[in-house]
C-alpha cells in the first residue's frame, strides 16, 4: 500500500513528523509558477512587470522566496508591510494597497519608502499628501478606479462592479477631479491606475471589458487634463482548479489578450503603452498546498449522510462556509484503494456550516486515517481564525522531496499571550 506524495513527500509521513493539522506548502510549485511568469509574461513583453498578491500566504519564508525570486509584492496591511520589511523585501518592489488605510499605515509606507501606494479615493490622498509632506518625499501613487464590470465568479469576491467599496468609479466626474488634484501636489506623483476585477476568474473576457474602460479614461485624461498615464496595474484573480472545476490556465492565457487590448487601444487612442503589470496571489500558491487532517469520529445518520469528522476545519478553511468553496479530498494512507462510499467531512467547530467538503468518494476509512485536502495554499493560511481557541497549524515548506518546518504549530499560550 502506498501513501499519497505531494511534492516529492510521503504525507502521512509528514502527519505522523509534525501532527495535524498540517499545512504542507510545495516551494518547487510557487518557483514554477513565478518562472511561468518570468518566461510567458515578463520575458515575452516589454515593459511589464509581475508583483505577488501576499494576502494569498504569506510569511517571513514565503516573503523570502518572492524576495530571491525578484518579483514584486503587494501587501494590504500594516501588518504584510511588516511581515515584507523583516526579511528586507526591496520596499520599490512593495505595492500597498487597501480602501481604508491608517494614518499610521500610510506613514509606515512613506516612512518605509514603498514604491508605490495605490490611492483608493480623495480621503486618503489627502492624508497622504500631508504625510509626503512631512517626510519631505514625494510618494508613487496610482489610482484605484472602478471600473464597472461584473466578472464570474463568487459575489463575495467580485470587485470591479459599480456598487463596490473599493476605488473611484469610472463613470462620473469623480475621477478627472482626483486626476487633476493629483497632478497639482508636488509630493505626489500620479503614475496611472490599478483594477481589480475579483478573484478565481476562469475566464479573460471581464479583463478585456475593464481595459476598455480604462483605456478610454486615459485617453480621456490626456485629452482633458494633458495627464498621460505611465503604469497600469490590471490586479490579479487568476483562477486555480478546485474540486469539480476547470483546470487553471497558463499564464498567457490571461496576459497575451489583455496586452492586445491594451496595446491595440493605445494605438487606436494615440496613447503611449504604459508600464503593465500583473497581481496574481491565488494562481502562484493556490494548487502548491494541502492539508493534512486525522479523521476523528464517523457518524453514519442511516439513509441520509455520514459525517467524518477531521481534527480541523474551519478555523484553518473558512472557505467552504465562506464562498461555498469546493474541494477535493484524498485519504492519504489508502490511495490504491476503490473508493466504495460518499461521506461529508466536517470540521470540529461548533458550527453546523463547518463542514469542509460535502459528499466525497472514499474507500473504507477508519480513525487515524489521514485525509489530504487539495488547492489549500491561497486563503487558508491567511485567513485562519482562533475560534473556539483553536491553535493555527504548522505550515511545513517542501521542496525538492525535503521537508522545513516553517511556521510552528501555535499553543494555547500562544493564543492567550496578549490577555490580561
Ligand atoms: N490585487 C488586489 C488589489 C486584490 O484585492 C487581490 C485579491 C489580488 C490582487 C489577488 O487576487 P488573486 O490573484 O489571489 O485572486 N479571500 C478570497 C479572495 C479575496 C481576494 C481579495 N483580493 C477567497 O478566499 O477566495
Amino acid at each position: 500500500m502506498t501513501n499519497f506524495h505531494f511534492a516529492g513527500c510521503d504525507t502521512v509521513y509528514l502527519a505522523k513528523k509534525y501532527g495535524t493539522p498540517l499545512y504542507v506548502i510545495s516551494e518547487n510549485y510557487i518557483i514554477d509558477r513565478i518562472e511561468e511568469i518570468k518566461r510567458n509574461f515578463i520575458g515575452k513583453y516589454e515593459n511589464v512587470g509581475a508583483i505577488y498578491a501576499s494576502k494569498a500566504f504569506l510569511t517571513k519564508e514565503m516573503a523570502r522566496i518572492i524576495k530571491r525570486e525578484g518579483i514584486g509584492m503587494d501587501v494590504v496591511s500594516g501588518g504584510e508591510l511588516y511581515t515584507a520589511m523583516e526579511v528586507g523585501f526591496p520596499e520599490e518592489k512593495i505595492v500597498f494597497h487597501g480602501n481604508n488605510k491608517t494614518l499610521h499605515e500610510l506613514e509606515m509606507a512613506v516612512g518605509n519608502g514603498v514604491g508605490r501606494i495605490v490611492v483608493d479615493n480623495i480621503y486618503e490622498l489627502d492624508l497622504l499628501t500631508q504625510i509626503a509632506k512631512q517626510y519631505n518625499k514625494r510618494v508613487n501613487i496610482l489610482y484605484r478606479i472602478s471600473p464597472g464590470v461584473n466578472s464570474h465568479t463568487h459575489k463575495y469576491i467580485q470587485t470591479g462592479q459599480v456598487d463596490s467599496k473599493f476605488g473611484i468609479p469610472i463613470g462620473g466626474g469623480k475621477i478627472f477631479e482626483a486626476i487633476e488634484k493629483a497632478m497639482n501636489l508636488s509630493n505626489i506623483n500620479l503614475l496611472g491606475f490599478h483594477f481589480h476585477i475579483g478573484s478565481q476568474i476562469l475566464d479573460n473576457i471581464t479583463y478585456l471589458e475593464a481595459i476598455k474602460a480604462v483605456t478610454k479614461l486615459m485617453r480621456e485624461a490626456k485629452n482633458r487634463l494633458g495627464f498621460e498615464t505611465k503604469e497600469l496595474n490590471t490586479g490579479g484573480g487568476y483562477g486555480i482548479q478546485y474540486a469539480g472545476g476547470e483546470k487553471r490556465k497558463p499564464i498567457s492565457f490571461y496576459t497575451d489578450p489583455i496586452m492586445t487590448e491594451i496595446k491595440d487601444n493605445c494605438k487606436n487612442y494615440d496613447l503611449k503603452v504604459p508600464k503593465v503589470t500583473i497581481e496574481p496571489g491565488r494562481w502562484i500558491v493556490g494548487e502548491s498546498g494541502i492539508t493534512l487532517y486525522t479523521i476523528g469520529s464517523i457518524k453514519e445518520i442511516p439513509n441520509i449522510r455520514t459525517y467524518v469528522s477531521v481534527d480541523g476545519g474551519m478555523t484553518d478553511n473558512p472557505r467552504p462556509s465562506l464562498y461555498e468553496a469546493k474541494y477535493q479530498g484524498i485519504v492519504a494512507n489508502k490511495v490504491n484503494k476503490e473508493a466504495s462510499q460518499v461521506i461529508t467531512i466536517a470540521g470540529k467547530c461548533c458550527e453546523s456550516g463547518d463542514v469542509l467538503i460535502w459528499d466525497l468518494k472514499v474507500p473504507e476509512i477508519e480513525t487515524g486515517d489521514i485525509l489530504a485536502v487539495l488547492s489549500t495554499g491561497a486563503y487558508n493560511y491567511s485567513m485562519a481564525s482562533n475560534y473556539n481557541k483553536t491553535p493555527r497549524p504548522a505550515v511545513v515548506m517542501v521542496k525538492d522531496g525535503i521537508d522545513r518546518l516553517i511556521v510552528k504549530r501555535e499553543t494555547y499560550k500562544d493564543m492567550l499571550r496578549n490577555e490580561i
